[in-house]
Order: C-alpha cells, then structure tokens, then sequence
C-alpha cells in the first residue's frame, strides 16, 4: 500500500511517502524550492518523493493531509466573530494567511495529482504531531504528549499509543488545551516581543535565555495562569494574536514587561537594556519548562508508562526537553527529527496507515535520513569546470584527510548520503570543525554563519564516549541522538569545548552511534587519534537565512560564498585555494 503524507499552507511544508507501512522518503519543500520555511503546496517535495520511490500517482492508496481544514476554518472564523469589531479589519488577512487555500484542499490535491477525491484523507494536526512522535520511536507502549502554537483548535494534548503484540496499532489522545490558550504561541509571543522573527527564530529565544537570569517569571505567571485541572490558561487582556494579524502582545503586555526589542538593533547584553531582554528569555524559558514539567508528570502518574513521545514544534526546545527528562518520572522520552509541522506529513502517513487502513504494525527505521542524495560527481565535475583543486579519494584516505583538516583547524563542509528530514543536521549536511577555540566559534559566526553572539553551536561526540564530556541524565543519549536535548558540559572539559559550549555551560549534544552515520562515526575515530577527543563542532551546512542544502551545487555555492576552507561530498574533496598551504593564524594560537 502507497501512502503520501502532505502538510502545507502554514510554514515549513513538506512530503513523506510509505509504502507496505514503511517510510520510504520525505522532504520539506524549502530545501528544493531554497525558499527557507517555504509553506506553499509541496509540489516539487510530492514529485521527488513519487519520483525517488518510482511510483505514478494513479498508484497512490491515499493522500492523507495532515489536519482537518475545515476544523481549521472553524477556529478562525469563531475567533474572529468573538473579537468582533476589532477584529473586522485583520479578519481578510487572517483568511489570507493562516486559510487561504486549506479549505479546497481535497481539490487542490485531486486536481495537483490527479487521483480521485475519494483518496484524500485527512488527519487531525496533533493527531500527525502524535503519531509522528510515537510511530517512528523505539518504543510499543508510551505516553504522548504533543505542545505546539496551534493546528485546527488544540495546542497540546495528552494520552497514550500501542503497538499491540497482533499488529494493531491505538493511538489515544486523552485530553487537549484549545486555542488561544498555547504553550506554542506564549512563547512566539515572547519571540516576537524580543525582535525576532516568529515560526522561525524561537530557538534564538532559547539562546538568549542562557545570558539571562528568570527574574521576571512571576510576571510571566501574570500572563499564563496555572488551572487547578493541572493546565494552564492564557490572560488574553495581555495578548493580541488572536484578534489581529499585526502583532500578537497587547500594550498592557509592555506595561507588564517594558518596551519591546527594535528588531533592527543588536541586542547589546553589557546594556541593562539587553540584560532585561536576555532575563525576559530567561524567565519565559523557565515558565514553559515548568508547565512542560507539570503535565508530563501528570501524564506519568496517571498512565504509569516508563515511556514518553514528544511531539509539535515546542519539542524543539532542548532546555525543556532534557527538564522533562530528568524530572517527570519518564525513564525514556523520544523526540523524533522532524517534531514540528514539516514532520506531520510523516506522521499523517503512518496514522492513516495504521489507524486508519489498519494495517500492521511496522518498524520505523530509527534516523532521520529521507531526503535526496548527495552526488559527489556533480561536485567533481562543477568545481573542476571551476578549476579548483578536487580530489577523488578512497575512504580511508578521505577520512585521514579530513581529520587532519579538522585537527589543523580547518572548517570542513560535510555532505555525504540522504539528506536529513527535520530543522537539524545530523551528520548528512553538516559544517565540521574543531570545537576547543572561541576563536573557532567566532570565525564560523564571522565567516559563516553571519549570526548573533549568543547563538551556541552544537557537538556531535561518538556516543560511547559522550558521558566523559557531558553530564546526561539516565536515557540521556537518547534524547541526544537526534540533539533534543541540552545538557551541562563537564566542567573539566568546558575550556576545550569552548566552541560548542554555551555561556550557561550547556550543550545542545549529538551522540553518535556507529549505525546512524558509519562515515561521521569513523571520522569522529580518526579526528580523536589526532585531538584526543572524539568530540566535533557540528552545524548545519547553509548559510543565514537560507534552507540547508541538498544538493551537491548548493554544497558548492555555499562554500564559495563563505570560509569553508574544505568541501566533501561522498568521495570528492575540494580545497580553497590559500587553505592548501596557509594554517590560520587563530588556530595556531
Ligand atoms: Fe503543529
């Protein structure tokens, strides 16, 4: 059976197809249309898919978008007939933006795809989060909890899946909080209080948060109220998003927490000013982790499961996932890859595999790679065309030459296989370099990544070797082995991890095992021969403002325009001109 799984419309959207009740491919459409966060219809993640797979439409079961448009249409129609009259004039635009096509969705995909309207299913949104979350973990019996901004009414819900020992697959979710009460859009809120772009920059939130102190979490607690049911409502006089368009905190939001954030201005953090922002982060940070904390323990007691899922965009956040973790009573919490929108094209294929076809259960291979695969020829053949130095090498020599690379302090742009599903590189499209300089960090921020001071990078570290460095709590790794959670640096190790070190002492860990990336894992082998520690700075590979890259010309382009000094893709290595005989001055230092 040939099932497509589509979400769209809102950000981040993308396409997973599965086949006899395993993933096959998925794809967000930003990295082929390299529009970042592109949320239009996924035609060319669609076409990919069919085309990698070799399957016509006309041999799709079904196509299950990912929630229900019409539930959707509800929402925002009732919203804006309760914030009636001042909502009159953001009511068009609303329909606009969060509406515009959805509500002909079944037509759109008929018509797009050419399969009968009858083929279209669809799925509720945290239905997807839950099943993206449970049905690619690990696991045959856990509690779920989903947290996001918002899908058709529900922002958070709670409850349980099992994989039966006869195949039969029960995905129950228990209880949910309705929009506008929103752990998702509290924090937006605060993203865009802070200057920074919302849906797209809460993880900058998050950084900033680590130079801050939560001073003012009582004020935070005036603005989301705690339920004696155990959850949590929203004091809408403080906020706006659901009533206009044009910004989402009220004024008595400012009066509460002073004057927001230009988003034209650095955040200067010597200034009080700045120090009042990063606090802010601090304590909207805390606030969330708390809540988080709370309703997993709930879920724990009331359902007595060793096992947690989380899914929806808040779990993204590895501050509060790692607290949920060590405090909740859960002895293993699982966060897949793609927790947020883009993943829901997954889960609403497997939902609609298992649940609703009822076909049976199936394991979900455990990594995140389902995307196109690198071609190191096409690099080999553009670069040459370029006239710089390529190389083909054997594996062993491309590895030994890329841990001396790295080992002299060399930034290395690493593409290899599939590309990942999910916001994060694991391995696959990934910018490696040495993690023990600040200096390192600040040229990668200087000569890459064009970004702000307080934004940390990540390690990737062999997991057999990840306790010596970081201090994870029991199931630990796990949450680190696609970087869902964020962890203390051992203090020893803290002066040669300066690079991958937050200003907290955190780090947002990859730990590597040998079976998800075999060539990373060999790499991180080779680079510990020469370091003494089998640790790398691990980050994406693009630059601001741009999707990761897929392809091997994208891999290109972006080692062009910026100070990679060495690009691999597979088998082929390319080597600036100047990086060939010249070792950087701070590296040496
Ligand atoms: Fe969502």
């Amino acid at each position: 059976m040939n099932i497509l799984g589509i979400s769209a419309h809102y950000h981040d959207s993308a396409a997973a197809l599965i086949v006899d009740g395993v993933p096959v491919c998925a794809v967000q459409e930003e990295r082929l249309s390299r529009r970042k966060s592109d949320a239009s219809f996924p035609l060319s993640a669609i076409e990919w898919c069919l085309d990698h797979a070799g399957i016509q439409p006309d041999a799709l079961d079904a196509v299950v978008f990912y929630e229900r448009p019409m539930l959707k249409f509800d929402r925002i129609l009732t919203c804006a007939l309760r914030a009636f009259p001042q909502s009159w004039r953001a009511f068009p635009k609303a329909m606009k933006n969060s509406l515009g096509e959805k509500v002909w969705v079944r037509g759109i995909i008929s018509s797009h795809l050419g399969v009968p309207g009858r083929k279209v299913l669809f799925t509720e949104h945290h239905q997807s989060h839950a099943a993206a979350a449970f049905l690619t973990a690990p696991t045959r019996h856990a509690a779920i909890l989903t947290s996001d901004g918002v899908g058709e009414w529900a922002t958070l819900t709670v409850g349980h899946g099992e994989r039966r020992p006869n195949g039969a697959t029960v995905i129950t979710l228990l209880r949910e909080i309705r929009f506008p009460h929103s752990l998702g859009m509290l924090y937006s809120t605060f993203t865009a209080y802070l200057g920074f772009k919302v849906n797209e920059d809460e993880y900058k939130v998050m950084g900033l948060a680590g130079y801050g102190r939560p001073t003012m979490v009582d004020k935070v607690r005036q603005v989301i109220r705690r339920t004696p049911d155990g959850a949590f409502a929203l004091d809408l006089d403080y906020f706006e998003f659901h009533t206009t368009a044009r910004r989402s905190y009220s004024s008595r939001f400012v009066e509460l927490f002073g004057p927001a954030r230009n988003p034209y201005e650095p955040i200067d953090l010597e200034s009080a000013e700045g120090q009042r922002f990063a606090d802010c982060a601090a304590s909207v940070q805390r606030v969330l982790e708390d809540t988080l904390v709370d309703i997993a323990r709930a879920l724990q007691q009331e359902t007595g499961l060793r096992d947690l899922c989380l899914g929806g965009g808040v779990a993204l956040n590895g501050v509060a996932n790692a607290r949920v973790l060590a405090e909740s009573g859960f002895d293993r919490v699982f966060v897949p890859p793609a927790p947020g929108d883009a993943g829901c094209a997954l889960g609403a294929a497997l939902y609609a595999d298992r649940i609703h076809f009822g076909n049976t259960d199936r394991d979900v291979p455990d990594h995140p790679f389902w995307g196109p695969s690198v071609d190191g020829a096409e690099l080999k053949r553009i670069a040459g065309e370029d006239g710089q130095f390529v190389d083909e090498l054997d594996e062993r020599t491309l590895i030994d030459r890329t841990a001396d690379d790295l080992a002299a302090g060399r930034i290395v742009a690493w593409m290899e296989g599939a590309l990942e599903f999910g916001p994060r590189a694991l391995g696959h499209r990934s910018i490696l370099a040495a993690p023990n300089s600040a200096g390192m960090r600040d040229r990668l921020n200087r000569e890459i990544k064009y970004r702000e001071q307080f934004r940390p990078f990540a390690p990737v570290v062999l997991i057999e070797a990840a306790d010596r460095y970081f201090e994870f709590p029991a199931g630990g790794t796990r949450l680190a082995r696609f970087m869902s959670g964020v962890f203390p640096v051992r203090p020893a190790w803290r002066e040669r991890l300066q690079a991958v070190t937050h200003i907290d002492g955190t780090a947002r860990v990859q730990a590597l095992e040998r079976d998800m990336a075999p060539r990373l894992y060999t790499l991180l082998e080779a680079y510990e021969k020469r370091s003494g520690m089998p640790v790398l700075l691990n980050t994406s590979l693009n630059l601001a403002g741009e999707p990761i890259v897929n392809r091997a010309v994208e891999g290109y382009s972006t080692f062009l325009r910026s100070g990679i000094d060495v690009l691999v893709a597979d088998q082929t290595r390319v080597m600036k001109r100047g990086s060939l005989l010249m070792k950087r001055k701070e590296d040496v230092a």
